[in-house]
């Protein structure tokens, strides 16, 4: 395997084991190279042969195979790989793990590896919710499995609803993404867990962030006018949650200030509510020192400059013009800061035009480290559940296909941590 980055992915025997042949595939694509071990019930699901021409090397099955040890052996099979990978993690596989079983090659391996390993439980809601998975689900916390889903909806068997369906294959890579920036060089582990990603389905975190303390600020400012009307903006706050639960998710300690959203607040996440752009700055500034910080709210530039402290009233006149002057820049002031500036600073922009030239321009004049652009002309970003962004750095651009805001999310937490980690070697 030439990759830098590689995984062992054992496929089960259930009905999602053909997604996770588009995992195969998006794993090559982030240049993460895949070995692969076929359960016999996996086999009467995806071919050998398919799993083979994806991953672009022969797959294994077979435990007592001679050609096999001979070539790599089962031991080493497990342990020359950066993480194993079960999915679909069918109830058998996780008894088996919870239990300590070798007899085959896929069991074998997991109870031989020296890796941590990720799994995407994968099953009939009965068989989920059943005591003695729910057992062996508590005994692979105990033992620092990590878990990406199930989701929650309709299964393959008609009439059939509830938890149990495998994550998408988005959300495992998203884990996988998680679980390998978690490792820290050298190949020590960090902490593993069983966390939780937004959007409510139980999720892989490889405490990739563990430690560290991020803070977060989300959605619009609200400037008031009089004691009734204020300036806003379009702002949800949906991305910007998403990466406090991300971030979390991934171990760190969050401190998320938001303006006046309808979301609830993130799990586990310290949620700090403010209204104005004055409020805000105030809020971060008393929540410094971080590792890292992300500005992702949408703050209103302009403030009405005497805000009438009475409800102002038509009394048939014209309403007298509004003067506005300017907002205190909250990305600019933290990341030109002389002392205590966090250790990486995150801005985001979105425009509808234009994107990445004002990106670039925005990224130097404010002296942040990375810019999240996006385009929201007309796309519905704004409110809406997908976004797509672009990566800004001194360094170049990387652009990111439409994605629900939860992956990115994900993602850019995964590639924040990969960052810090690299500022810390
Ligand atoms: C059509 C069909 C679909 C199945 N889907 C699942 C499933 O999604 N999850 C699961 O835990 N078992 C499922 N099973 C049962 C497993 O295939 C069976 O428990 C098998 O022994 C698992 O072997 P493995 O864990 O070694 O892959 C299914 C069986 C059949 C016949």
């Amino acid at each position: 395997m030439s990759a830098s980055r590689s995984v062992l992915l054992i496929i089960g025997g259930g009905i999602a084991a053909y997604k996770v042949l588009e995992v195969i595939r998006r794993l090559k694509d982030r240049g993460i190279a895949a070995r692969c071990i076929l359960t016999r019930a996996g086999e009467q699901f995806v071919t050998p042969l398919a799993v083979s021409s994806l991953a672009g090397e022969r797959c294994f099955t077979d435990l007592f195979s001679l050609t096999d040890e001979a070539d790599i052996g089962h031991i080493q099979l497990s342990r020359s790989t950066d993480l194993v990978v079960v999915a679909p993690a069918t109830a058998d596989l996780i008894a088996k793990m919870a239990n300590g079983h070798a007899d085959d090659l896929a069991s074998t391996a997991l109870l031989a590896t020296d890796k941590r390993v990720l799994i995407a439980p994968a099953m009939n809601p009965r068989m989920w919710q059943h005591p003695a998975t729910r057992r062996n689900m508590a005994q692979l916390e105990r033992d620092g499995i990590l878990v990406v889903g199930p989701n929650s909806g309709a299964m393959a068997e008609r009439g059939e609803n509830g938890p149990g369906r495998m994550a998408e294959p988005p959300e495992i890579l998203a884990a996988i993404e998680l679980a390998l920036a978690g490792d820290k060089p050298g190949g020590q582990r960090a902490i593993g867990f069983l966390g939780r990603l937004p959007g409510g389905n139980h999720a892989a975190a490889g405490g990739a962030l563990a430690g560290r303390h991020v803070l977060i600020t989300s959605g619009p400012t609200h400037e008031p006018i009089d004691p009734v009307r204020y300036i806003a903006n379009r702002s949800s706050g949906k991305q910007g949650h998403a990466i406090a639960a991300a971030a979390a998710a991934a171990g760190a300690r969050v401190t998320l200030v938001s303006g006046p959203v309808s979301l609830p607040d993130p799990a586990g996440v310290e949620t700090v509510h403010v209204e104005s752009a004055r409020e805000m700055l105030a809020a971060v500034e008393a929540a410094l020192p971080a590792d890292l910080a992300i500005f992702a709210a949408a703050v209103a530039d302009w403030r009405v400059a005497d805000a009438a402290p009475e409800k102002m009233k038509k009394d048939g006149g014209a309403l007298r013009p509004l003067s506005l002057v300017e907002n205190p820049d909250i990305l600019a002031t933290v990341a030109q800061r002389t002392g205590g500036r966090p250790g990486f600073v995150v801005g985001f922009a979105a425009e509808t035009q234009n994107v990445i030239d004002y990106a670039r321009a925005k990224l130097a004049r404010k002296g942040c480290d990375l810019i999240v652009a996006n385009d929201v002309g007309g796309t519905g970003v704004m409110g809406g559940d997908a976004n797509t962004v672009h990566l800004v750095t001194p360094d170049g651009v990387e652009t990111w296909p439409t994605l629900p805001k939860e992956e990115v999310a994900s993602r850019l937490v995964a590639h924040l941590a990969r960052q810090i980690a690299g500022k810390a070697e």
